[in-house]
């Protein structure tokens, strides 16, 4: 059976509805090899303090709603081994940048409105086209890696809790947002620069990122949000001086010639046996 330690959690508390200033609480927890510091708070809510506030859902590291302030990193509560931590105190706070709702939960709406602000989708010449398509848009492998990377954001927040431009400036956009934009622009699908691009080169914008690296330091998923705005910089200076490649129209698959026979569907795919209530009414 694996050793048991006993790790001291400290952990960030606040209320807005019952008036206390906001404080640390501690708890001691018996920690097992493999418990992430998200099993650690659900030992807590579960065993010693129900009232305790934390966000989280997928616990895989997919979903991006347990970002958090680690022993003063932040990082991703169920992608953080306790053991890792090497230490003896799990510190938890909320992450800086946003406003606390309670505890350890903060309002994530700012992410979502500049996320939202930057048009984080495909957009086409051609609308028609765009709400009634009859066919896949191709695409090379060498178009698609120009910007997957940047595709796996979770929006967990983290590198904008961890960038110090945000810290000063809640107007500027933030490494999330910016990423996007770059991903978009840069998918070989897409014809929106004209329009996103204007979202961010502005006063405040994107410009005020100087580079300081804490936003890839942080992620999880390994985004570089850091290279990506200065890709995106690159992007609007090339265009700006007319050096902006051409691009080349987005071939369409070509829609299905013959109908594919529909293959019948079972009514029902698992069979439910009789209950033993049933079966003897059945019987009698
Ligand atoms: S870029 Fe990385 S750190 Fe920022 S929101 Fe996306 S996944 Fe999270
Ligand atoms: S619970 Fe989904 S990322 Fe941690």
């Amino acid at each position: 059976m694996d050793a048991v330690r006993q790790i001291r959690f400290k952990i960030h508390r606040y209320n807005p509805e019952n008036g206390a200033a906001p404080h640390m609480d501690e708890f001691v927890v018996p920690v097992r090899r493999g418990m992430t510091v998200l099993d650690g708070l659900l030992y807590i809510r579960d065993n010693l303090d129900s009232t305790l506030a934390a966000r989280s859902s997928c616990r895989m590291a997919i979903c991006g709603s347990c970002a958090m302030l680690i022993n003063n990193f932040p990082q991703l509560a169920c992608h953080t081994q306790i053991e890792e931590l090497k230490a003896d105190t799990v510190e938890i706070k909320p992450v800086p940048n946003f406003d606390i709702i309670k505890d350890l939960v903060v309002d994530l709406s700012p992410l979502f409105e500049k996320h939202t602000t930057t048009r984080p989708y495909l957009i086409r010449p051609d609308v028609d086209e765009m709400e009634n398509p009859t066919a896949e848009f191709l695409q090379t492998p060498e178009e698609l890696e120009a910007y997957l990377q940047f595709s796996y954001c979770i929006k967990c927040g983290l590198c904008l809790a961890a960038c110090p431009t945000v810290a000063t400036d809640r107007a500027f956009p933030g490494p999330q947002a910016l990423a996007q934009c770059y991903r978009y622009c840069r998918d070989s699908r897409d014809d929106g620069a004209k329009e996103r691009l204007p979202t961010v080169d502005r006063d405040r914008g994107m410009w005020r990122c100087h580079l300081a690296g804490a936003c890839s330091e942080a992620c999880p998923k390994g985004v570089d949000p850091a290279l990506a705005i200065q890709l995106l910089k690159r992007l609007r200076v090339s265009r700006a001086l007319g050096l902006g490649r051409k691009r080349r129209p987005t071939p369409v698959a070509s829609p299905p010639t013959t109908s594919q026979p529909k293959l019948p569907v079972p009514e029902f795919t698992v069979e439910v046996s009789a209950s033993p209530a049933e079966k003897q009414e059945q019987e009698g």
